[in-house]
């Protein structure tokens, strides 16, 4: 038994807790985030007085802490003993549709009503009942909003309760990292969830160093990690964004490379190494939850990065693009290939958007006189990275080389 899993009940060199050290937790102390709880707190008491308070839409980019603020300004209302106002948190990622948003809505407050075979207007009335029983107020946190597919169905369905029910009230706060998601809501429901703004900024990288300093005191054990390694960390993460969730990446996977190493401290090679595990982590993170058709689309984009027909853009110096045009034709052959029925064109500039909108593609309107008025896509990451990544993700064994030949 000790022979075999001697690695399992063997102490840590170097990690004290590595739970710390984990993307979801949630740290007793936000560093620079007082203004952005204090505005939380004010946003949501209204609702907890048993007013209807101001719908709040907040934003900000990827690992600027917006989700950790959210949940500790939750967890403090947990605290307080007596109130009206009842919280349900909502991960968009997985509850992506307005009937799983009513019916997550249910679970958390009416149980018996979230089995299956209620449908949206099941639930819809009996919340309303629930509401209008005592009044109470429901504060609906809609964590990644913009996964869901028919929000402005579902916007529109809360704000509607709200007029319809006689007492009490429905609370919107939406949180996104997504740019343009402004651009696809409908002008109706941008109104009714942007009654409040609330803006985090990236952090920097003095804030990054604080935060990690802060998390690996806890993380690692004593002199583990040196400052020098922690500045080079936050520096790294800082440049890609001031993204906190990427920076701790970059240190607790240094922690296990120096672990692997058998090294008693984590130096700066370690970190320089970690960060380009971390950014791989992240890009493959999000390249694996895309639906099928779009990993096909971004399969294609990978495929012609790598081999295939290049437009030189001219006033961009040496960065080359992919038209989009060609990109749809690549797409729909690789579908034909695989044996699946091709999305439209429509449905395509859709996917071309979304991934844009996440950072895996840039895309750019040409100007006049190229080829009319095309769009002209650049992959973010490196395309045999990428084209590895989707290939694990959605082909069988043996698929890719039976089908699919670059050309
Ligand atoms: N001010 C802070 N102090 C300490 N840790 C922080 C702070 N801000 C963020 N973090 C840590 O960084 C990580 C990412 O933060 P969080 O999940 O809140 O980001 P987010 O803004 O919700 O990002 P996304 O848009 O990707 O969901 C978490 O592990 C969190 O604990
Ligand atoms: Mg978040």
């Amino acid at each position: 038994m000790e022979e075999h899993f001697s690695e399992l009940f063997k102490e840590s060199g170097i990690f004290a807790n590595r739970e710390v050290l984990s993307p979801h937790y949630i740290p007793q102390h936000l560093l620079f985030r007082d203004k952005q709880i204090a505005d939380i707190e004010k946003a949501v008491t209204p609702s907890l007085r048993g007013e209807r308070g101001r719908n709040l839409f907040i934003y900000g980019k990827t690992g600027a802490g917006k989700t950790s603020c959210m949940k500790w300004v939750m967890d403090r209302i947990r605290e307080i003993p007596v109130i009206r106002a009842k919280i349900t948190y909502v991960n968009c990622r997985i509850y992506n549709s307005r009937y799983r948003v009513l019916g997550k809505i249910a679970s958390d407050h009416m149980p018996i009503y979230a089995k299956r075979g209620f449908g949206v207007t099941d639930i819809y009335e009996k919340m309303i009942n629930w509401i209008e029983e005592d009044g109470k107020i429901l504060i609906a946190v809609l964590d990644e909003i913009d996964m869901i597919r028919d929000l402005d169905d579902l916007i529109y369905t809360l704000a509607r309760a709200n007029s319809d029910m006689k007492s009490g009230g429905i609370t919107m706060i939406g949180i996104s990292n997504k740019v343009s998601f402004k651009d696809v809501l409908d002008p109706r429901s941008l109104s009714t969830l942007y009654e409040n703004e609330l803006v985090f900024p990236p952090y920097n990288s003095v804030e990054l160093a604080s935060i990690l300093k802060d998390r690996a005191a806890s993380g690692f054990k004593k002199g583990v990690i040196e400052d020098e390694s922690l500045n080079l960390a936050a520096a790294i993460a800082a440049r890609e964004g001031g993204d906190a969730r990427f920076a701790l990446k970059i240190i607790s996977k240094a922690g296990e490379l120096a672990e692997e190493r058998g090294s008693k401290a984590i130096g700066t090679e370690e970190i320089q190494e970690a960060s380009k595990f971390a950014e791989e982590d992240i890009a493959y993170e999000i390249i694996n939850t895309l639906p099928d058709h779009q990993r096909l689309v971004l399969y294609a984009i990978a495929i012609m990065s790598t081999h295939g027909s290049r437009y030189k853009r001219l006033d961009q110096g040496d960065e080359s693009f992919l038209l989009s045009g060609d990109i749809f034709s690549r797409y729909s052959s690789l579908a034909e290939s695989l044996g699946k029925e091709p999305k439209s064109s429509r449905l395509y500039r859709k996917y071309i958007a979304d991934l844009e909108m996440q950072g895996i593609i840039t895309a750019y309107e040409s100007g006049k006189g190229i080829r009319g008025h095309t769009r002209m896509i650049k992959l973010s990451y490196n395309p045999s990275r990428v084209k590895e990544v989707v290939e694990k993700g959605l082909f069988k064994e043996g698929e890719v080389e039976g089908y699919i030949k670059p050309s």
